[in-house]
């Protein structure tokens, strides 16, 4: 999808969401309908992740996060594990020139130790490569999961008090969020799962509290830009109150 396109499709004058994070789900069921290993579901996957990076650069989108794979999905057979590595550092090797070129900076939120050597070793020469970028953050979420980020953000906040670094009086949201893997960026205004699931899958639990949410049936690997910018149309059509009323001052 052209720039031309993207642009075209969005209703006029409508504002884009700063932070879209996407549970990319669907790889697997997309294969078994073709008869096809699910490797090859996850394979036709990235090239989805490839047009809606583009898509969201283009529409001046400014952090995407996407849920690659979660805390829980370790426990997948091997072979499905290993397929998703390598093909994880295939797909950040192919897009480094790309990142490097359209202005993004490559993000990862998840425990970072249980990635293979071989893979941190790539993440580390893209966000190398990219740390100066300002264009947008994409920002994948591997070996991620809600609860880890909780645990280990509880922990990190303990040892501080436990120095005396930190009064546990003073422990407020922002302490909170300024210890999650998320620091420093907008919680996501936006979140898409494909594939038809109702569920969060242990996705972000702190930072989605406020986040619109939006599930379509389409397949991962079936998802394109086009519906994409419909979501964001139908984003803008949402009366996000907080909690409060609309219009404000309302009696
Ligand atoms: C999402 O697709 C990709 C990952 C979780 C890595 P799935 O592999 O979960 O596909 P389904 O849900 O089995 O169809
Ligand atoms: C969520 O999908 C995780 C990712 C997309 C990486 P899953 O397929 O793992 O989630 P469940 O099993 O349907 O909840
Ligand atoms: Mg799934």
């Amino acid at each position: 999808m052209s720039s031309d396109i993207a642009q075209a499709g969005l209703s006029n004058g409508i504002a884009v969401p700063r932070h879209v994070a996407v549970i990319m789900d669907g790889n697997g069921r997309w294969a078994k309908k073709r008869l096809l290993n699910r490797v090859m579901g996850h394979e036709k996957g990235a090239d989805t992740v490839r047009a809606i990076v583009r898509t969201c650069r283009e529409l001046g989108i400014s952090v995407l996060t996407l849920y690659a794979f979660s805390t829980e999905n370790w426990q997948r057979p091997a072979t499905e594990v290993n397929a998703l590595m390598g093909l994880l550092k295939r797909f950040l090797n192919s897009e480094e020139a790309e990142l490097k070129d359209k202005n993004i900076r490559l993000g990862v939120i998840g425990q970072r130790h249980r990635l293979p050597a071989e893979v941190n070793a790539v993440i580390d020469r893209v966000q190398a490569a990219t740390a100066d970028n300002d264009g947008m953050l994409l920002n994948l979420a591997l070996s991620y999961g809600g609860r880890t980020e909780i645990t280990e953000m509880v922990r990190a906040i303990a040892v501080k008090a436990a120095a005396g670094e930190l009064s546990p009086e003073r422990i407020d949201e922002q302490t909170v969020a300024d210890h999650l893997y998320t620091r420093g960026l907008p919680d996501p205004d936006l979140l898409i799962r494909t594939s038809g699931e109702m569920r969060i899958s242990n996705f972000l639990l702190w930072q989605l509290a406020y986040t619109e949410l939006y599930v379509t049936p389409t397949l991962w690997p079936d998802f394109t830009p086009e519906e994409f910018v419909r979501i964001l149309n139908d984003f803008s059509q949402r009366d996000r109150r907080f909690g409060g009323v609309d219009p404000p001052n309302q009696t």
